[in-house]
């Protein structure tokens, strides 16, 4: 995946290591989803993690032995920093309109330059009839784990723990559907795929950031990428493979675009419903430039290229004016709503996020039914 730097040839000691990660799912969540996908009844357990998910601690009780377990035992790594953790939640409370221009625009499109990830974020059904409620609920994890404090409540916790097991149901879906008859596949959401969306989400959103005009210091990007690293320890992603700091971090994002960054019909389609899905929500006529014009800036010519991104504002145009235009927003929201602004901030997203999404929940809190066969269609509380 991912974007614009990228000197040819850097680091080169990474590339076995990255051959290697690409036949590695993530195998003691797969071991358990698959065992639980053959023994018990997964609208059960969905429903169970649903509840929990919704505050009904009692829930927990429903769940089988072997995935409460798991829960415990994965969830925030001993010896996490929750300092850090909480000064990066506050970084971006501060920068929250910057933040969710550079998840949109920036991250999830640079996601789609990685050639063979993008084909398995494709086959689900729910990916290409349904893009704009999942891009929704992306951004909803992403507030889950970005909200200040939600590390100690256990939100951020539980929901990425909620996005491994989907993770997993979907490589079990894909692995099992091949072995009924269609070749060897390579391991979906493969742990080299993981890394390169992971720095989308931390490095990638940083630049973008940037780019947005907001000044960010080096020990804020740094507990930036920390809060995204424990995020990834928790997704299942080896710590062996972590970045240890920002520069790091940016050099496995331009090795592993290197490696995987290419045009791909799958990467074209979702940039496309993702470009429409965004213009559909701007406020303003004649904005529909705009996205394509943000995306261009961020990552630069040659990946929106490969996106199929339409030639739209010139970068130099946008590079002046949006410094202005995000400092204008942050301090009008930061005016309006003071100290407030972070619970109102969340009541309000909450209820963008019911609104456009038509449901109080979002689907990654029933995690085992992805999988379900594509074929089968949306379960009815999702249509
Ligand atoms: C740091 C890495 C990643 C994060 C934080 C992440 C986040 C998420 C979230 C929040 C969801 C649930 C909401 C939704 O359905 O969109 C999800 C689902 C999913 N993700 Fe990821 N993801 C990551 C990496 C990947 C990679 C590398 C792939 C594939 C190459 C992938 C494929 C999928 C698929 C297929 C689903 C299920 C979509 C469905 O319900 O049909 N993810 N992921």
């Amino acid at each position: 995946m991912i974007a614009t730097h990228r000197p040819a040839g850097r680091s080169r000691r990474a590339q076995p290591r990255l051959d290697q990660a690409r036949s590695v799912g993530d195998p003691s969540a797969d071991v358990l989803v698959s065992k639980l996908t053959r023994t018990e009844s997964t609208a059960r357990i969905d429903a169970a993690l649903a509840a929990l998910s919704s505050g009904d601690a009692r829930a927990v009780e429903r769940l089988p032995e072997a995935l409460r377990r798991f829960l415990d035992s994965e969830g925030l790594p001993a010896g996490a920093d929750r300092a850090r953790l909480l000064s990066a939640q506050r970084f971006a409370q501060r920068h929250a309109v910057a933040i969710s221009i550079g998840l949109f625009c920036a991250a999830l499109p640079a996601a789609f330059t990685g050639a063979k990830g993008v084909a398995v974020l494709n086959n689900t059904g729910r990916m290409r009839h349904d893009l704009d409620r999942r891009v929704n609920e992306t951004g909803r994890f992403v507030f889950d784990v970005l909200r200040p404090g939600s590390f100690e409540t256990g939100r951020a916790v539980l929901s990425t723990q909620c996005v491994r097991l989907v993770h997993a149901a979907v490589r079990v879906r894909v692995l099992r559907d091949h072995s009924a008859g269609k070749g060897e596949p390579e391991i979906p959401i493969n742990q080299e795929d993981l890394l390169g969306t992971l720095t989308c989400f931390s490095v990638v959103v940083l630049d973008a950031v940037r780019k947005l005009g907001i000044a960010v210091s080096p020990s804020e990007a740094e507990d930036y990428l920390y809060l995204w690293t424990t995020v990834g320890a928790m997704l299942g992603i080896q710590p062996k493979l972590l970045p240890r700091d920002v520069s790091h971090a940016e050099r496995l994002r331009d090795t592993i675009f290197e490696r995987q960054g290419g045009s791909s019909r799958a990467g074209r389609e979702l940039t496309s419903i993702l470009v429409d899905g965004i213009e559909r929500h701007l406020p303003a006529r004649g904005a529909s430039v705009l996205a394509p014009s943000l995306i261009r800036l961020f990552l630069g010519d040659a990946s929106a290229s490969l996106l199929g991104l339409r030639e739209a504002l010139r970068p130099s145009d946008l590079a002046w004016l949006l410094p202005t235009a995000t400092n204008w927003l942050e301090r009008v929201g930061r005016s309006l709503f003071g100290a407030a602004l972070p619970s109102v901030g969340r009541a309000a997203l909450d209820g963008v996020m019911a609104l456009k999404l038509g449901i109080a929940e979002p689907s990654f809190y029933r995690p085992l039914e992805a999988a379900r066969c594509p074929h089968q269609g949306l379960p009815p509380h999702r249509r």
